[in-house]
């Protein structure tokens, strides 16, 4: 225990000396790099990409990476009424990308803590405040929507919340939904409750529902039956998490053509 604090405390101060600034945009300060980054990195290019560099309106702050990833998941529900919801609105511009992205038929939500975020709403989307804590919460928000088709977690990002908030909404997701929770990197931060030896950290609770999707494989009862039942597939990338529901089915296997000629 006391090793553990004191790895963990050295792995804070490791951390903190190298720091979030190197992250920074500020090395691609031109909108044009920001392109020329994407499209070298990434080789990503297209859309999402123009909505993203071209953005005069409201600010949206997102990670480059996470545009691939965005495309990856969300493409097939463009330019069709499905129901998004983004938990985390705070300056109103990514929900501004996200009508751009996905057309005007799409009916989209947002929810956020600060109230402020009440400014943005009936714009891009409807905006609703309250903390995504609040299981009550959001149920109601779902209600209001009609179902949900896709949720985008960029909110508190405290382990806790991220892990309540799937498994209130998880269930409610439409039968083919997805569900992506990103900044994921906090996993890794005290301050969010997570720390790299530490049981809160959220890929900790994803490596529990990779055990509880080969549950047929070994002997120990799911641990989270409420998310795992119903999930397909679970996608780590850089900081994001992508759960795809969908009914978990006994596997089969077969040999054909059947080597005893049992046809
Ligand atoms: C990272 S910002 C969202 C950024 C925005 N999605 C974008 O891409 O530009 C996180 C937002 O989550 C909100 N937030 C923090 N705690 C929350 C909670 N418990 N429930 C809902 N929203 C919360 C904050 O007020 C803040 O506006």
């Amino acid at each position: 225990m006391v090793i553990d604090s004191a790895y963990q405390a050295l792995q804070d101060l490791l951390w903190r000396g190298r720091g979030l600034g190197r992250f920074r945009s500020s090395r691609y300060p031109e909108r044009a790099d920001v392109r020329q980054d994407l499209k070298t990195s990434y080789g990503f290019s297209g859309d999402l990409a123009d909505i993203f560099c071209d953005n005069t309106g409201k600010v949206v702050h997102k990670w480059h990476h996470f545009l691939p990833i965005y495309e990856r998941h969300f493409a097939p529900y463009r330019n069709r009424p499905i129901r998004f919801l983004e938990i985390g609105v705070s300056r109103g511009g990514s929900l501004a990308m996200w009508r751009k992205y996905f057309g005007p038929e799409a009916i989209i939500f947002g929810i956020d803590i600060d109230p402020e975020c009440a400014a943005f709403d009936g714009i891009d989307g409807q905006v609703r405040i309250g903390s995504q804590a609040d299981p009550d919460f959001l149920r109601a928000v779902v209600a209001e929507m009609g179902g949900i088709d896709i949720v985008l977690d960029d909110g508190s990002h405290v382990m806790a919340h991220i892990k309540r908030t799937l498994e209130t909404l998880f269930p409610l997701l439409d039968p083919a939904g997805v569900y992506m929770i990103e900044d994921l990197h906090t996993a890794y931060w005290r301050r969010f409750g997570g720390g790299f030896w530490r049981r809160g950290n959220f890929f900790n609770y994803t490596r529990q529902l990779v055990d509880d999707m080969h549950s047929w494989y070994h002997v120990t009862m799911p641990k989270h039956p409420v998310v795992s039942d119903i999930c397909r597939s679970i996608q780590i990338y850089d900081s994001i998490c992508v759960l795809e529901k969908g009914r978990k089915v006994m596997p089969l296997h077969s040999q054909i053509p059947s080597p005893d000629g049992d046809r």
